[in-house]
C-alpha cells in the first residue's frame, strides 16, 4: 500500500517511547546493497533492546516489497522498522537531495552508553543535531563529545585524510558499526584513530560515508575550509563504488 496510508496503533510503544529498531538499506535499481548486513545489525539492535524480531518473516517481507515496488525509480531506499508493539514496517523511499560537498557544524553529543551501537527508534538526538547544524547554515552536524573527541555525523561515519593516509574514529569511541565504514576498511587502507580538533585543523581532506551517501567530500567543518580538490576521497569513493558494483553483480 502507499506508505503514507499505512498506520500503527497509537498505543504502540515504538511511537510512544521510540522503543524499537530500524535500518535503512540502499537500493540500486531494485537490488538492495548489503541487505544481510543490515538485517544482522537489526537483529543485534533488537537483541540489545530485548525486542522480538522474526528474521525469516522480515526476509520474506523484504523480498515481497522489492518484487512489488523495487522497480519504481523513486525507490532508492528500503526502510525497515520493528516496533515494541510488534509491528514490522517496510517502506520504499526516494533518497533525499544531497549537496556535492557537505559543510559541517560541530554539535556536542555524548553517546548514551546503554544505546551505543543500537539503531533504535530513539533517534531524536541525532535528528536534532542535524537540525541545529542546518539552523546555523550548515548541511549537517559533526558529533563531538564534551571532551572534544570527534565521533561521527548523525547518520554517517567520519573520515579524514592526512599526508595521503585515511583515518576514522574507532568503534570503541561508541559510534555505530557502519556497514559502509566496514566496506571502506576492506577496500582502502584506513587507520582507526581518535580524532580531535587538532586532527581536523591538520587534515588535508575529510569525508562522510553511509549507505545513502557512499563517500561524500566535506567542504568545511565550522570555519575550517577544505580545498576543492580531494584526490584521496575521490579514489576511496571510486573503490567503494567498485566494491558495491561487484557485490551487486554477485547477487
Ligand atoms: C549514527 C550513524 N552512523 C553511521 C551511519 C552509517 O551507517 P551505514 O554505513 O551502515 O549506513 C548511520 C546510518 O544511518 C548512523 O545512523
Amino acid at each position: 500500500m502507499p506508505a503514507a496510508q499505512a498506520t500503527v496503533p497509537a498505543t504502540d510503544e515504538g511511537l510512544l517511547r521510540g522503543d524499537g529498531a530500524f535500518e535503512v538499506v540502499r537500493l540500486y535499481g531494485n537490488r538492495p546493497f548489503a541487505l544481510a548486513d543490515h538485517l544482522d545489525r537489526l537483529e543485534r539492535s533488537a537483541t540489545a533492546l530485548r525486542l522480538p524480531l522474526d528474521r525469516v518473516a522480515l526476509e520474506a517481507d523484504c523480498a515481497a516489497l522489492l518484487q512489488a515496488g523495487g522497480d519504481d525509480p523513486a525507490a532508492d531506499l528500503l526502510r525497515i522498522l520493528q516496533t515494541r508493539g510488534g509491528h514490522r514496517l517496510l517502506m520504499l523511499e526516494p533518497a533525499p537531495a544531497l549537496p556535492d560537498r557537505m559543510r559541517l557544524a560541530m554539535v556536542t553529543y555524548s553517546p548514551t552508553r546503554i544505546l551505543d551501537g543500537v539503531k533504535s527508534l530513539s533517534y531524536a538526538a541525532n535528528m536534532l543535531a542535524s537540525r541545529i547544524a542546518r539552523e546555523r547554515g550548515f548541511d549537517e552536524a559533526l558529533l563531538v563529545t564534551p571532551h572534544g573527541r570527534v565521533l561521527e555525523a548523525p547518520t554517517s561515519s567520519f573520515f579524514w585524510v592526512k599526508d595521503g593516509r585515511i583515518f576514522t574514529p574507532p568503534l570503541d569511541d561508541r559510534i555505530l558499526a557502519s556497514i559502509t565504514r566496514a566496506r571502506l576498511l576492506e577496500v582502502v587502507d584506513v587507520t582507526e584513530a581518535h580524532c580531535t580538533q587538532e586532527d581536523i585543523d591538520a587534515a588535508d581532506e575529510a569525508f562522510l560515508a553511509s549507505s545513502l551517501k557512499e563517500a561524500i567530500p566535506i567542504a568545511a567543518i565550522e570555519a575550517r575550509e577544505f580545498a576543492d580538490a580531494n584526490p584521496v576521497t575521490t579514489a576511496a569513493g571510486a573503490k567503494l563504488r567498485a566494491r558495491i558494483e561487484s557485490e551487486l553483480s554477485q547477487g
